[in-house]
């Protein structure tokens, strides 16, 4: 486990403005954490490119789920190397992330381009690690996960330093993961699980409603085990929580991800049918269908306890979209076990799904396992699945065609005026003639649902209740 690691740089020979080129791979939560760092270098002068090429500072947000994911960093680094060299040395290279967690001593190993290693829990440190490049080779600093220094360090000049970029943002909520699945490595990359304190979370929320922000997506490993601490001492929950975001004005919409059955109160089931600003959009990851691989997951809950979850969340909110992720070929899965998963799919009936071949990860109970499915069958598998779950995709898109559904406009579109925002059920929209409604939520009549987004006009006035259902 790597929290930091910094080598020599090359001498400044760039005075400001500098440039900052960040690249985020993997979950939300890396993306949140990329703005919290463009924030901490902002004081130091840094503004943020989109273009490599002129990056005085270059940031890689690695992902170490899957091989895949783990293995692009290096060759990503590969390019960083040669382009520093164009330069001749005068550009830093850090790697933040879980692969930086995981296996930072041997990216410095690996790659002698890389000038830092940066783990999750340490962002905040970012600055004086920068200065700190110019000193020894290979220095350690700081070891632990302490997501408090963390927070605290980021809140402090807090909500107020957030950029935003539009009407939606991302709020991280939690962090960590005390489940250890057997498959998983986010229990030694990101941690233990723990939740910052109610206040810190509404007033960087506040924050970003009053720089119009209308729509935060709160973000955990395990979002719903959200425990924070309220003004009291105590420990809330996320259905608490969220009926106290639902209060700060201009905040229209609350989403949450990711979610694992086993912390789907019912209180927090209750809130969907109360707080009309929870989204009818619910990432619910079952990983498989099976409940003897569910066993081996150590999931520790069977499919039953899942679908009878589900009844539930539908009964308290009948049009909830749901969403999930899934893992095939996992160790000694059967053509049997396999048939339970797309059961289970069948009677979900996902409106977006992902799903993933099984990558045995370094250091996870699962990777011994014995009865390692071969990878053509998995990928077999994968295919069948995907292709079902795209065919209910396909049919939850096609089944908005007729509806109002409230729009948030987020972005412009790529034809003339057309805008892009996106649906109570997460889905893109994209209506034409619209641009000007960027960063509102806008009744929109859906026309039709293709695969991947939806096509709408706005509605009359005079279709437009008054107020709007969802
Ligand atoms: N905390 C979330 C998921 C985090 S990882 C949860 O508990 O569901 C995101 C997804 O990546 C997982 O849901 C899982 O489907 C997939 N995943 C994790 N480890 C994997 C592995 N070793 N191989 C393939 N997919 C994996
Ligand atoms: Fe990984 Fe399981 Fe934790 Fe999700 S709940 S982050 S899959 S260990
Ligand atoms: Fe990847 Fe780390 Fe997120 S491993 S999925 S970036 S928590």
């Amino acid at each position: 486990m790597t929290d930091t690691l910094a080598r020599e740089a090359a001498p400044e020979t760039n005075p400001a403005p500098k440039r900052l080129f960040i690249k985020t791979y993997g979950c939300q939560m890396n993306v949140y954490d990329s703005e919290r760092m463009a924030d901490v270098l902002r004081p130091l002068g840094y503004a943020q490119t989109e273009t490599v090429d002129e990056a005085d500072f270059v940031i890689l947000n690695t992902c170490h789920i899957r091989e895949k994911a783990a293995e692009k960093v290096y060759s990503e680094l590969g390019k960083m190397r040669e382009l520093k060299d164009s330069k001749g040395g005068a550009m830093t290279i850090a790697v933040a992330g879980c692969v930086a967690q995981a296996e930072g001593e041997e990216i410095m190993r690996r790659q002698p381009a890389v000038d830092l290693v940066v783990g999750p829990q340490a962002y905040h440190q970012l600055p004086e690690l920068l200065t700190r490049t110019a000193r020894a080779r290979g220095e350690r600093i700081g070891a632990d996960f302490a997501a408090v220094d963390k927070f605290d360090a980021l809140s402090a000049d807090g909500a107020a330093a957030r950029g935003v970029d539009g009407p939606t943002a991302f709020l991280t909520v939690q962090e960590g993961c005390d489940k250890f699945c057997t498959f998983c490595v986010v229990p030694y990359t990101r941690g233990a699980e723990w939740s910052r304190p109610v206040a810190d979370i509404l007033a960087e929320a506040r924050g970003l409603a009053e720089k119009g922000v209308r729509e935060v997506t709160l973000l955990g490993q395990n979002v719903n085990a959200y425990d924070g601490l309220d003004g009291a001492g105590a420990a809330s929950t996320l259905a608490r929580l969220s009926y106290a975001l639902a209060e700060i004005p201009g905040i229209q919409r609350i989403r949450y991800t990711t979610s694992h059955p086993n912390d789907m109160s019912d209180e927090l089931i209750q809130a969907h049918r109360d707080v009309p600003a929870l989204m009818p959009y619910l990432h619910l990851p079952v990983q498989s269908g099976s409940d003897r691989i569910l066993r081996l997951m150590n999931r520790k809950h069977g499919r039953t306890k899942y679908l009878e979850l589900i009844d539930r969340i539908r009964e308290a909110r009948p049009d909830m979209a749901m969403s999930g992720d899934f893992i095939v070929g996992f160790p000694g899965e059967t053509d049997r076990d396999f048939e339970d998963t797309l059961d289970l799919v069948r009677k979900v009936n996902y409106a977006s799904a992902f799903s993933f071949m099984y990558s045995p990860r370094p250091g996870t109970p699962a990777a011994t396992m014995a009865a390692q499915v071969p990878a053509e069958v998995a990928r077999e598998r994968l295919q069948v699945l995907q292709a079902l779950l795209l065919e209910q995709q396909i049919a939850f898109n096609a089944s908005q065609k007729g509806r109002t559904l409230d729009v948030l406009f987020q972005k412009k579109g790529r034809h003339g005026r057309q805008a892009i925002g996106r649906s109570p059920y997460l889905q893109s929209v994209h209506v034409d003639d619209a641009d000007h409604l960027i960063g509102r939520l806008v009744p929109v009549e859906i026309v039709s649902g293709q695969q991947n987004s939806l096509t709408g006009r706005l509605a009359t006035m005079a279709d437009v209740p008054q107020r709007a259902a969802v």
